[in-house]
């Protein structure tokens, strides 16, 4: 069943207005791990219920509990959970989306303010934070649901919402509440047949994917301290221990320029691919030039177009992020820092988990510190993670959106495993025991989490009549399954 012609006439028609109506999201600074800004995030929930009410979707804002953040307790925002549609004979998809955004200000280097979106009607870019992770998306189901209201059609399948404001800050609190609702009989989740998650981007900027995995994450601090407060090193320096050394002497020994990982046991039980897995590589249109356009650098650690890919998308990795503490601004300061805390993480992939390469990376970096010997107090923390996931792509969520691609692109999608992470897409497929799909609406080049970035125009519409498309390949595949 194509989507009707109406519906995507709509989507067509009202492009300025739904334009508009992300420069309003965009406009909010929801940056989830930023105290301060709590706040906003909780005025985009707000935002984001009274939208869906508009279109006749029951929600409810659930509250999550409280964090500690910058050394006070928060309220987490509230996530929304939304319902439109009971009709036993329709299949029910529950829909995932983050409303939540990471930092960004305009000295980073944004050429505009990041919280206005700045349209660039020539080259069809929409520029602002959240653009593509993940307001973009988000609005793209909130397109979809005004047609169908506006134009009075039924839509195709029952629709249930998961919204949340905490993702890029490890979704805190969200795996207890999908568990929890996924065990109660009459819960918001009850009945649903598959979920559709829409926070990920192509491969490149040309072929449209479909992503049936995600790595996990396991993110850490190294904290060292030892003198009472900041030092001055023409008074200290070359008489006592400092942390800065010790931190970069430890940080210095976690990875390999080429991305190896240095941790004894990080690798084991991970299967080494087969030519079956070979060969889905092999079939991926992406190229090292795809990479380096998107990543805006010469930068790839191989010239094999394979080993690049599964870099990202089937290896474990490890990245060093920063270092809280340290001097980092203009000038020469001569300062000792006192206390200074070294942030990294690891993506994961099966059967790694968070607790398991946590044991890892402890017993490492304590057996490392000792044997540098000095008399400075050190301790890892684990900060937040999540586990790897991988589906099954013959599933009929997958089939119906491959049609649904085909549909609105003319072109056959690529099937990717993605190197970044969604907590909650593991805990979905496990509590609700059913498939899970990630059918994105940006491009490789989107810039999430980066300076600038943006979402063209046309991955805006054409995105949103994707999904639109998706919900009725839905209906008619499991009407004749
Ligand atoms: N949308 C991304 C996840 C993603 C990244 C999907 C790259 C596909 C490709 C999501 O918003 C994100 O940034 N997740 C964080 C999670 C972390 C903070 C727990 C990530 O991957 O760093
Ligand atoms: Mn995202
Ligand atoms: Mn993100």
């Amino acid at each position: 069943m194509v989507a009707p012609q109406k519906f995507t006439e709509f989507i067509e028609a009202n492009a300025d207005r739904f334009i508009d109506r992300l420069g309003e999201a965009i406009a909010i600074p929801s940056i989830s791990g930023d105290a301060s800004r709590r706040g906003d995030v909780v005025k985009m929930a707000h935002w984001l219920e009274a939208q869906l009410n508009k279109y006749g979707v029951k929600t409810e804002k659930v509250p999550l509990g409280t964090q500690q953040l910058e050394g006070k307790t928060l309220d987490l925002p509230p996530a929304i959970l939304g319902r439109i549609g009971d009709d036993p004979k329709k299949k029910t998809i529950l829909i995932y989306g983050h409303f939540d955004v990471q930092p960004a200000n305009k000295s980073d280097g944004w050429d505009t303010e990041p919280f206005t979106m700045h349209y660039d009607k020539a080259s069809g870019k929409i520029m602002g934070r959240g653009s593509t992770d993940d307001k973009g998306p988000i609005l793209g189901w909130l397109n979809v649901l005004d047609a169908h209201s506006t134009l009075g059609l039924d839509l195709p399948v029952n629709l249930r919402f998961c919204f949340e404001g905490m993702e890029e800050s490890g979704s805190e609190g969200l795996d207890d509440l999908i568990a929890s609702e996924a065990a109660k009989k009459d819960g918001w989740f009850a009945g649903v047949d598959a979920v559709c998650i829409s926070d990920n981007y192509w491969l490149n900027t040309r072929t449209p994917c479909l992503t049936y995995g995600l790595r996990g994450i396991a993110y850490y601090q190294i904290i060292i301290s030892g003198p009472g407060s900041d030092l001055h090193s023409g008074i200290y320096g070359g008489a006592v221990y400092e942390p800065m050394t010790a931190l970069i002497a430890l940080m210095g020994k976690l990875v390999t320029q080429d991305g190896h990982i240095l941790i004894p046991g990080v690798y084991d039980g991970i299967a080494t691919a087969d030519a079956n897995e070979l060969k889905k590589y092999e079939e991926l249109d992406y190229s090292i030039d795809d990479l380096e356009g998107a990543a805006g650098g010469k930068i790839a650690n191989s010239s094999e177009r394979i080993t690049v890919l599964m870099g990202r998308m089937r290896n474990p990795s490890l990245s060093l992020h920063g270092i809280e503490g340290a001097f980092s601004g203009v000038g020469c300061k001569t300062v000792i820092p006192a206390h200074v805390a070294g942030k990294f993480s690891l993506r994961l992939v099966p059967p790694q988990t968070p607790d398991d390469i946590t044991k890892k990376v402890i017993a490492y970096v304590e057996s490392e510190f000792a044997k540098l010997n000095t008399r400075l107090n050190m301790k890892v923390e684990y900060m937040h993670g999540g586990k790897p996931w991988v589906a099954d792509i013959e599933h009929w969520n997958f089939e119906a959106a491959k049609k649904a691609t085909e549909a609105v692109y003319l072109q056959t999608p690529n099937y990717t495993r993605e190197g970044g992470s969604i907590p909650v897409t593991l805990p979905f497929a496990d509590n609700l025991g059913v498939n899970v799909l990630l059918l994105p609406m940006g491009r490789a080049d989107d810039g999430a989490h980066s300076t600038n970035e943006k979402l063209d125009v046309s991955n805006f519409i054409n995105g949103s009549k994707l999904l639109g498309t998706y919900l009725y390949e839905v209906a008619e595949i499991t009407q004749t399954a």
